[in-house]
């Protein structure tokens, strides 16, 4: 295949059957082929188009795989705001509701009964047919562009069919289904990452993320709920969604005509358990009026329409006896109290334990042995408890008591002014803690070893090939090969996998690689307490070396940019730590990096002596001209004061941070003559 109007006929065929096949599996719910074989479609697809880049088109099916990287996402203005919804939780208001709404109308009214898709708003904007932007809802004005991000989604339509109009706005909630939300969350709890308190969250973190492949592999949905444009046709809402249907989106899985309250309360009951076997959240229902010229008479606030209403299930909950509290060791230390409970019943699942927080909840609420406790299931997936049934309180119950020594390595618990967690500090002979430590020493942020995971990281310290960071490096092929390590399924069950060939190898050589990761991270993973990524880099720019920090003085660290009194003392603390010090050096000596690269070299000395203040928004992000400020042997500092030599001042600097400066006579410097003042 040579002559180009064959292969664009070729990619145009791919293109049209894949579509095809995309359209019975997101619209109709009825694949006509394998998963298998649509990867196959698809694979032909991706390798034509990269041998013909010239070729490829922004409705191509390939544009859901990803692949864009976006920095920063541009803002945009809505073409109709987005509104939100009146909330209720009580059927009395929607009785309040229908009357309002019958107030303003002449004759009967009709409702559609919606789900409310708990996830994310998005416009969708169409231009001839085609998607050119999606915006999120941001703060109902203007939103974020996320077109890539979105464009990964199944259920999104890239290119409309049939007899739309030259512009379509299509608004509707990107959704993570349950499915997609745990298997996400198991992964990032294996990669030591926090997971996700709901799918919502996830939604809308995952919406966010900077590569639209990695989007692609999030499983999110598009559930339309709204139509907007001029002359758009149909007279009222349930018709206008057949239409969109017509033109390519799935019209919603539920979606109800109804004449009056009864019917509204009907869908209500039926939708409030049926939701439990829904593969995707939902936090109550939506009742529209369904025409539009009646929903013109009914108008709207300048926040929401009068003519629709949110009802929101109530959480559910059920009173359950307290047995006994559970105090955990977490990875970093903190005790989290966890309450058994008499297993109960509660939307869909049973209910055993659920967490207590920390000591100071147990006091807020007044917690007593044998106490029967409220427990909750809202919006997110984690029961809560919220209070104490004080009917069923034993006369003569005594407060629960929290320990006094951690549970698992028996050291005498800590508690910081002014924190709620209490905590146990041997964090070097704790083994949650250490475990903790080498699971983040080995995260994706820090030194990113993803062939090393929760279960294998277990099995070296439990096996005592592994006591601290270090002594990765000291593992060998016959030290690692045919270790066995034990996980759990999801029911429960343990199986025991070993160490075979591949996977002793693959983990060598994920250690082996992680020698090349720059000092910044390195920094980062060595898990001193509260320095995080962006502290550890800034760390890293000014001082250089592992010995430079080590060697500073509280003054001198306290100096760098966000370092404040706290972060300051405990790089002290952990450097005075000798077991600290012997872990550092055995990391050097296994050959880490613990000296910034030559990337980071200082390139000159032009700002030596200079504390420069970044403030505003510039044509490249902000870290990139803090880092020209290091390279150029400037300082950063967060604060005008009068030590402060520029204020490097972008658009939108904030007025008050301009006011200090003229007080103070401190001279504003623009991009253009900071980029002179480095480059003469
Ligand atoms: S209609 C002008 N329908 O709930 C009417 N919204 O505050 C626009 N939502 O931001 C909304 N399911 O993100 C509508 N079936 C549904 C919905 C729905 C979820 C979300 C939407 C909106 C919020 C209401």
């Amino acid at each position: 295949m040579s002559d180009s109007a064959t292969i664009q006929e070729r990619i145009k065929q791919l293109s049209d059957e894949i579509n095809r096949h995309n359209y019975y599996y997101y619209m109709l719910d009825d694949p006509k082929i394998s998963d298998y074989d649509f990867d196959q479609l698809l694979q032909q697809l991706i390798d034509l188009e990269r041998q013909y880049p010239e070729y490829v088109t922004p409705d191509s099916p390939t544009q859901r795989v990803g692949g864009t990287i976006t920095k920063q996402f541009e803002s945009a203005a809505h073409v109709y705001p987005m509104l939100s919804l009146g909330n209720t939780y009580s059927e009395e208001d929607l009785t309040e509701f229908d009357t309002r709404v019958r107030a303003m109308i002449n004759g009967p009214v009709e409702y559609v009964c919606e789900l409310k898709y708990d996830g994310v708003a998005i416009s969708l904007i169409y231009e001839n047919g085609l998607l050119v932007r999606a915006v999120t809802r941001g703060d109902g004005v203007r939103g974020d562009v996320v077109t890539a991000n979105v464009k990964t989604i199944g259920s999104v339509p890239l290119r409309l069919t049939g007899d739309y109009p030259a512009m379509i706005e299509a608004r509707g909630e990107i959704i993570m289904p349950f499915d997609s939300f745990n298997a996400l969350n198991a992964e990032r709890e294996e990669i030591g990452e926090q997971p996700f308190a709901n799918p919502r969250n996830a939604a809308s973190g995952s919406l966010k993320l900077q590569n639209s492949s990695e989007v692609a592999k999030r499983g999110l949905g598009f559930k339309l709920y709204y139509a907007l444009g001029e002359n758009l046709p149909e007279q009222n809402h349930y018709d206008r969604l057949r239409k969109l249907h017509e033109w390519g989106f799935r019209f919603p899985d539920v979606m109800e005509k109804v004449d009056g309250l009864a019917g509204v309360y009907n869908f209500i009951h039926k939708w409030d358990t049926e939701r439990k076997n829904l593969p995707y959240p939902i936090d109550g229902i939506v009742i529209k009026v369904n025409d539009f010229a009646q929903q013109q008479q009914v108008g709207a606030t300048a926040k929401s329409p009068r003519w629709a209403i949110a009802y929101k299930f109530k959480a559910e909950r059920v009173s359950t006896p307290l047995l006994s509290v559970d105090f955990q060791v977490g990875r970093t230390g903190i005790i989290t109290p966890v309450a058994n409970l008499q297993p109960v019943n509660l939307a869909g699942t049973v209910v055993k334990r659920a967490t207590l927080n920390n000591r100071d909840f147990i006091c807020d609420m007044d917690i007593r042995e044998g106490d029967h406790l409220f427990v909750e299931k809202g919006g997110e997936i984690i029961p809560k408890i919220v209070g104490v049934d004080l009917g069923q309180r034993l006369s003569d119950a005594m407060p629960v008591r929290f320990v006094t020594h951690c549970p698992v390595c028996g050291a005498e618990l800590m508690q910081n002014e002014g924190e709620a967690g209490v905590f146990c500090p041997d964090e070097l002979h704790c083994a949650p803690q250490i475990k903790g430590k080498l699971e983040h020493f080995i995260s994706r942020k820090a030194m990113n070893i993803d062939s090393l995971g929760e279960g294998k990281i277990d099995a070296l310290y439990t096996q005592g090939l592994v006591q601290n960071v270090a002594d990765l490096y000291d593992l060998t092929y016959d030290k690692l090969f045919g270790l066995e390590k034990v996980v759990q399924d999801e029911n429960g069950k343990s199986r025991v996998f070993s160490f075979k060939e591949k996977s002793t190898q693959n983990v060598l050589n994920g250690i082996e690689q992680s020698k090349k990761v720059p000092f910044e991270r390195v920094l980062y993973a060595i898990g001193i307490r509260f320095v995080g990524e962006v502290t550890a880099k800034k760390l890293a720019r000014r001082f250089r070396n592992i010995d430079a920090i080590a060697n500073a003085t509280k003054e001198e660290l306290m100096d760098v940019e966000d370092v404040g009194d706290r972060v300051a003392e405990s790089i002290i603390q952990y450097f005075n730590n000798i077991e600290n010090l012997q872990m550092v050096m055995h990391l050097r000596e296994a050959g880490l990096q613990m000296e910034v690269g030559e990337e980071q070299q200082p390139v000159s000395q032009r700002l030596a002596g200079m504390n420069i203040i970044v403030s505003g928004v510039f044509s490249v992000p902000r870290d990139e001209l803090k880092q020209l400020i290091e390279q150029n042997g400037g300082k950063n500092v967060s604060s005008i004061s009068k030590n402060t030599t520029y204020v490097l001042a972008g658009e939108k600097m904030g007025p008050e941070k301009r006011k200090k400066a003229d007080a103070l006579g401190i001279p504003i410097i623009g991009e253009d003559e900071f980029r002179e003042m480095i480059n003469q």
